[in-house]
């Protein structure tokens, strides 16, 4: 039988330069989609998925993310006093249980692979997931929810994937496609923003992963890639001479929240989805079209 997945890592330790101004002080995973933070879709992604421990890796000035997963008494206490009801429920129902979070700090941004590293003693020798908060995925059963019942069939280490436009390959990770496995396929290779015309295939890393715990003795070693930062891709193209990688095409739609259009349509999309606002969202929406014409 496959190891469990139990635990969680959210690297939120991003600085989030393209959302300067308002990353100066709000961390660019406290942004709201409608009325929830971006981080909120994806923690709720991972419970859904049946992951019992969530790990943050932030950074300076992301206290905010620790605060907002605790209980704010002073808030509660106001809420009961005034009978507030549905408020009080729905905050009850997003607090993870008492002990099922962790955070820990990586101290300079030097890469999304060294701020998975920093996670390493929270994690300890198991399997786990890995989400990248700036990717909301939409989807009737959530992107880690799908990839978990292929980890069940194949095991090993999964990454979610989706297709792009050939000659959009060179902006993304992208990986060389094997034989089927479970519902996605075995991965032939991995590179890191192909030069055009040299990508294995239009399938894109896309922000969701299943990871097996030898991932961090290689990041241990600290190497850097491009950029000067320690990369997750290299060590995972490392970690494929070794074990099995197998790509997972997604079942849904994916917004790209660390880039502004990404950020706006996920807005879009989430109050056109939701039953209490939809209707007069739209005829917002239509007269700020119309008076665009
Ligand atoms: P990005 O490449 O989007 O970088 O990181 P960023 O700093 O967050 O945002 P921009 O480009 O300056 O606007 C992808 C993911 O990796 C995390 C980020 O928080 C984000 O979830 N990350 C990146 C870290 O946690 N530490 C790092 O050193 C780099």
């Amino acid at each position: 039988m496959n190891a469990r997945i139990r635990k969680a890592v959210f690297p939120v330790a991003g600085l989030g330069t393209r959302f300067l101004p308002a990353t100066k002080t709000v961390p660019k995973e406290m942004l709201t989609i409608v009325d929830r933070p971006v981080i909120q879709y994806v923690v709720d992604e991972a419970r859904e998925a049946g992951i019992e421990h969530l790990i943050f890796v932030t950074g300076r000035n992301k206290g905010v993310i620790e605060d907002y997963f605790d209980v704010q008494t002073e808030l509660q206490a106001t809420l009961e006093n005034r009978g507030k009801t549905t408020e009080l429920n729905l905050l009850a129902a997003d607090l993870p249980e008492a002990g099922t979070t962790s955070f820990t700090r990586q101290q300079l941004p030097l890469g999304l692979g060294h701020a998975v590293w920093c996670a390493r003693e929270l994690v300890g020798r198991e399997p786990f997931a890995l989400l990248l908060p700036d990717m909301i995925m939409q989807a009737p059963k959530g992107c880690l929810a799908q990839m978990m019942e292929m980890y069940e069939e194949t095991g090993g280490n999964i990454i979610s994937v989706e297709q792009c436009e050939p000659e959009r390959a060179s902006s993304y990770g992208i990986v060389g496609v094997g034989e089927t496995a479970g519902s996605g396929f075995r991965i032939t290779e991995m590179v890191e923003k192909p030069a055009p015309g040299t990508a294995p295939s239009n399938h894109f890393i896309s922000g969701r992963y299943i990871l097996q715990p030898e991932i961090m003795d290689i990041l241990a070693r600290q190497e850097t890639g491009a950029g000067g930062e320690i990369q997750l891709t290299d060590a995972m193209i490392a970690l494929l001479a070794d074990q099995a990688f197998y790509g997972m095409p997604f079942d849904g739609q994916t917004y790209d929240c660390g880039s502004k259009s990404g950020f706006l349509a996920a807005n879009v999309a989430y109050a056109l989805a939701r039953a209490d606002i939809a209707p007069a969202f739209q005829e917002e929406l239509k007269k700020i079209i119309a008076a665009r014409r």
